[in-house]
């Protein structure tokens, strides 16, 4: 009879702590504002998840690099600190060399060359490159094409000649600057504006969704629309956390993520025009067309980094990216 009532208690007491059980903490951390395509996606996400699995996960979402800067995301993801973020492809060269294949300046000649190039064989092996760092990517989500803003008119690459450039932690971002006899400087997100309000550097080159909602462009004189390469991210989280999840959660939560992703996808789209569209109307910055000519000139300026990176990326990877240029 002691049995069965000690039986009785230790059933009793797993369900009531069951029940009980806190849930589990997704920390989102990323470093732009909350108006823009990852910001969007974040949200999306946190709400999918809250629909689907209350009480069972809860999400907490913190932008602005209010919790870490990208270059810290990473090494936090990995002690468990945060659970989930969506670094630029541009700030993996420390866990991996592949991932600089999306920095070459002019490789893609559009955002569906980047997606063609992302879902094919080798852009999906790509995700799977940072497992031996303990890192899971989960899939790409799309920020845009950059321009380049500072405070002269840059028409031709001799104009960038001598100026400091702000650019992420990215040492081909930093040869492409090298190449036009500009000077690079590696500096975190959060502290460009201030860098360019108080002229302490002299332009950057980043979408146009981060130049309207980081109001970079109202401390930039001149925005030319150059295109010259891709600002996308990947969204990751550790092996070990995501091994670790439930098999009845894990897939919920993949879903959530994929169809927040393919949200956050389409207001990068929208937002690309859009945010463009606002800077010119607000007067603050001029933005500059480049006539073809002039694109071609930045084009062959830029041209060597490619040789420069080919071994560290690897010559087909180069290759492959350059044929989701071509639609089949
Ligand atoms: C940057 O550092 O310029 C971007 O990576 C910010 C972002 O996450 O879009």
């Amino acid at each position: 009879m002691r049995k069965l009532i000690t039986t009785m208690c230790c059933i009793f007491s797993m369900v009531a702590g069951g029940l009980n059980a806190a849930p589990i903490e997704i920390k989102f951390s990323h470093v732009v504002a909350e108006n823009t395509p990852k910001g969007k996606m974040a949200i999306r996400f946190k709400k999918l998840i809250e629909q689907r699995l209350p009480g069972k996960v809860k999400v907490s979402v913190f932008p602005n690099a209010q919790l870490f800067n990208d270059d810290k995301v990473l090494e936090a993801i990995i002690l468990g600190d945060v659970q989930l973020a969506a670094p630029s492809l541009s700030k993996l060269e420390t866990y991996t060399k592949k991932f600089q294949v999306f920095d070459l300046p002019f490789l893609f000649d559009d955002m569906q060359a980047v997606e063609r190039f992302q879902q094919s064989e080798e852009g999906q092996k790509l995700l799977t490159s940072l497992e031996s760092k303990g890192l899971t990517g989960l899939g790409y989500l799309h920020n845009g094409m950059k321009q380049l803003s500072a405070n002269e008119p840059l028409y031709d690459p001799a104009d960038a000649k001598g100026k400091k450039f702000r650019v992420m932690a990215s040492d081909v971002l930093a040869a492409q600057f090298q190449v036009v006899n500009a000077n690079p400087v590696k500096k975190p997100f959060s502290e460009v504006f201030t860098l360019l309000q108080t002229k302490a550097i002299d332009g950057q080159e980043n979408t146009w969704s981060n130049i309207y909602s980081k109001k970079f462009f109202e401390v930039q004189s001149h925005i030319t629309e150059t295109d010259h390469g891709v600002l996308d991210y990947i969204v990751v989280t550790s092996k070990e956390f995501w091994a670790g999840l439930p098999s009845d959660i894990r897939p919920v939560v993949e879903k959530s993520l994929q169809e927040a992703i393919t949200f956050g996808n389409q207001v990068a789209l929208q937002k690309d025009e859009q945010d463009k569209q606002a800077i010119i109307a607000s007067k603050k910055s001029t933005v500059i067309e480049l006539t073809s000519s002039q694109r071609q000139q930045w084009k062959q300026a830029m041209a060597p980094v490619w040789k420069e990176f080919q071994d560290e990326i690897g010559a087909d990877l180069i290759e492959a990216a350059q044929k989701a240029n071509q639609i089949n």
